[in-house]
């Protein structure tokens, strides 16, 4: 898949720079034509010989040479590229690019750069977890670009925690399908999506509610995912404080019921639905006018069921797309299997809670797709790529 391809590396001045020379080896032995861009500061941790060894062509690191005044042009190295990874990327340089900083040729060239840029941050936990630089991270992201993975683990300051550059060969799968979703954006033109996303809350007077531990993240990333492609995204958004992805359009909702009349209007005009919204299974029959006043009594409230949309969608679909969710603790195939038929869906995504990695609040998701011809396993990823595998299926149901 890389074979030919124009990648440019970027390097900054983290210790994980040392990586960056595997990363280089990957490439060019899939067959990608390597040219390297280096910080001043990548200098010292590592040399620019090893870099053009590796990569067989001069680095750049200078707007122009000194010496003969030669001028390395961030354009034209921004135009060549297929695919610009700046991996290790510190606070520092994910700060300048978020706010459009451009004092050294790495940073040129990404502001002239028209392909898919990658960033693979590298730091210590507490930079990493600070409200700026977790700030400037999702800036960049909202502009279309994509973000490893930081995982968890040592770190080269004693510490432990979340921070550490993604390995090489996760960064490669990565331009790798960056260069694949390029070839892919367009491939849903003209087709409407719903996709229901996040927690229900359902009132027990002015104050109280009942709700769940749903964020919302992986509604997000599919609508993302699928405007991305070209398709038409209506999103149904129960509580959560993500942001509106580019090009989706966004309707917000409460209880349940909200949720019903909202996703039953989309989906009347719409191609297909993703049901990702975690719906309260049952609402407080009744809702106090005023805050309740706590008594010496205990309290009991009767809940009523609330509708299943995913089941009323089911009804209507027709030849239409239908891709419902299951989060199981136990028997969760039979179950997940028993909602595709019940809820009359296309394909169900079931991930299961016993997965360390999956379920609530974190970014990434252990899955397995059921449809009515069988089972699909997938390894843990984050939540973007299983978006994406989640948009690849919805193409080829498209295709048929
Ligand atoms: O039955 P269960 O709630 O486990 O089914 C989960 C699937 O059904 C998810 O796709 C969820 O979004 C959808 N659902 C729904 N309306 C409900 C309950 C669940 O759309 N009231």
């Amino acid at each position: 898949m890389l074979q030919g391809k124009h990648i440019l590396l970027g390097i900054t001045g983290s210790i994980a720079a040392y990586k960056a020379a595997m990363l280089c080896r990957l490439l060019r032995t899939a067959g990608a034509d390597v040219k390297v861009i280096m910080t001043p500061t990548a200098k010292a941790f590592i040399t620019p010989l090893t870099m053009a060894t590796l990569s067989k062509h001069p680095i750049a690191v200078e707007f122009y040479n000194p010496e003969n005044g030669d001028w390395h042009s961030h354009i034209s190295m921004g135009e060549w590229a297929d695919c610009f990874i700046i991996a290790p990327a510190t606070a520092n340089t994910i700060a300048k690019m978020a706010h459009g900083v451009a004092d050294n040729l790495l940073l040129t060239t990404y502001l002239s750069a028209r392909c898919t840029t990658i960033v693979a941050p590298a730091m210590d936990c507490d930079m990493f977890a600070h409200v700026a630089t977790q700030e400037n991270i999702e800036t960049l992201r909202r502009r279309g670009v994509i973000i490893t993975e930081s995982p968890e683990g040592e770190l080269a300051s004693g510490l432990t925690g979340k921070g550490r550059m993604a390995e090489p060969e996760a960064l490669v799968a990565a331009i790798e399908a960056a260069i694949a979703q390029k070839k892919k954006s367009n491939t849903l033109d003209g087709r409407k999506i719903v996709v229901t996303a996040g927690a229900t809350i359902e009132a027990i007077d002015p104050v109280r509610f009942i709700s769940n531990h749903s964020t919302g993240k992986m509604g997000y990333a599919i609508a993302e995912a699928l405007a991305v492609r070209g398709a038409e995204v209506e999103l149904v958004s129960g509580r959560t404080n993500l942001a509106v992805p580019a090009g989706v359009k966004r309707t917000d909702v409460l209880s349940a019921e909200d949720m019903y009349r909202a996703a039953v209007a989309a989906f009347e005009e719409a191609d297909g639905a993703v049901m990702c919204a975690a719906v309260a299974d049952y609402t407080p029959e009744e809702v106090a006018e005023h805050k309740i006043k706590k008594s010496d009594d205990d309290m009991v409230i009767r809940l009523r069921r609330t509708k299943d949309i995913a089941a009323e969608l089911g009804r209507t679909k027709g030849s239409r797309l239908l891709v419902g969710f299951a989060l199981e603790s136990c028997n969760e195939l039979t179950n997940a299997e028993d909602k595709l038929r019940r809820k009359n869906l296309d394909f169900i995504v079931l991930n299961s809670l016993q997965d360390s990695g999956a379920g609530f609040g974190v970014d990434t998701n252990k899955v397995t797709f059921i449809d009515h011809e069988g089972r699909t396993e997938l390894p843990l990823m984050s939540k973007r790529e299983v978006a994406e595998r989640i948009a690849d299926r919805i193409e080829q149901f498209f295709d048929k």
